[in-house]
């Protein structure tokens, strides 16, 4: 069978390497997009130590910047590397509340987490459709299902993501093309550090899943072309709660979960 290609963004650590690892096992060709130039190099002498005849392409970009989407696809192009799966992980949060947020850091999760994400998929999903086969998966999250007070714009950013995920399921299935929404909780990577989560309520009283179980998980639910899938059983509980309480009181109870 031939090989398939998958190009994860955000795939130099947490749960886009454990994309990588896991799709590099079926022994299939990667593309895998990131700033860390270093650390992508380690991940690929890592897996073509362990799995012959791979082919791995290292694209290193600022996925925040507008043109990078479409540098992405250019160099493929040029390259004629075709993408069969493309694997929408790169993302940023920040927590606080919004007015002590510094801009700069909002609009970069704004042009990370939807706008390069939106690119990414009206560039390659055209040909997908065309071609009748081809997989999408963004990464939204447990955070999509409900505002979220001290992570304002990430929740909004997630919901995006879900929404927009669902809407293209919709529009390309009968192509034969599918679009997963990946939703995972709490997971042990870089992100709650960096999104200085760790303050949070909610983060003092979970205990993360690892990166490797959630990456399977999504990795699992776009083979199977599930529209949406929530990672966890208590995760499950959480958004199926949120569907069942006043929304009034959504809000209100979300600010008393993040603190
Ligand atoms: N961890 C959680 O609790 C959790 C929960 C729900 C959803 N998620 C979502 O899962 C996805 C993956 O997050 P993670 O937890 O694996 O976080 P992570 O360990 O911090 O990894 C984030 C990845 O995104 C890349 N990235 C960040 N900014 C970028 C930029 N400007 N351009 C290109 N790539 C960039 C990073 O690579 P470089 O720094 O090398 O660029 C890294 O590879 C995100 O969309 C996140 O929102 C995470």
């Amino acid at each position: 069978m031939k090989s398939k290609t998958a190009l994860i963004t955000g795939a130099s650590k947490g749960i886009g390497k454990e994309f990588a690892r896991i799709h590099a096992s079926k022994g299939d060709n990667l593309v895998l997009v990131a700033r860390s130039g270093d650390q992508l190099i380690l991940l690929k002498n890592e897996l073509e130590a362990h799995y012959d005849n791979i082919q791995i392409e290292l694209l290193i970009k600022d996925l925040t910047k507008p043109e990078s989407g479409k540098e992405v696809f250019d160099e493929l192009k040029e390259k004629n590397i075709q993408i069969d799966y493309l694997i929408n992980n790169a993302g940023i949060g920040e927590f606080g509340l919004f007015v002590d947020s510094p801009w700069s850091r909002l609009e970069e999760m704004i042009d990370l987490n939807m706008k390069t994400l939106t690119h990414l998929c009206h560039l390659f999903l055209p040909e997908m459709m065309e071609r009748k086969t081809g997989k999408i998966m963004n990464i939204s999250s447990i955070a999509a299902f409900q505002p979220g007070p001290m992570m304002a714009v990430y929740f909004a950013t997630k919901s995006y993501v879900l929404h927009l995920s669902e809407a293209l399921n919709n529009e390309a299935k009968k192509s034969g093309v599918t679009v997963t929404a990946f939703c995972p909780g709490p997971t042990d990577t870089h992100f709650i550090k960096d999104s200085k989560m760790e303050k949070s309520n909610f983060m003092k009283k979970t205990k993360p899943a690892s990166s490797h179980v959630v990456a399977l998980a999504g990795y699992k639910a776009m083979m199977k072309s599930e529209a949406v899938s929530i990672y966890g059983l208590i995760n499950k509980i959480i958004v199926f709660s949120v569907r069942l309480t006043p929304r009034k009181w959504v809000v209100t109870l979300s600010r008393k979960v993040q603190g």
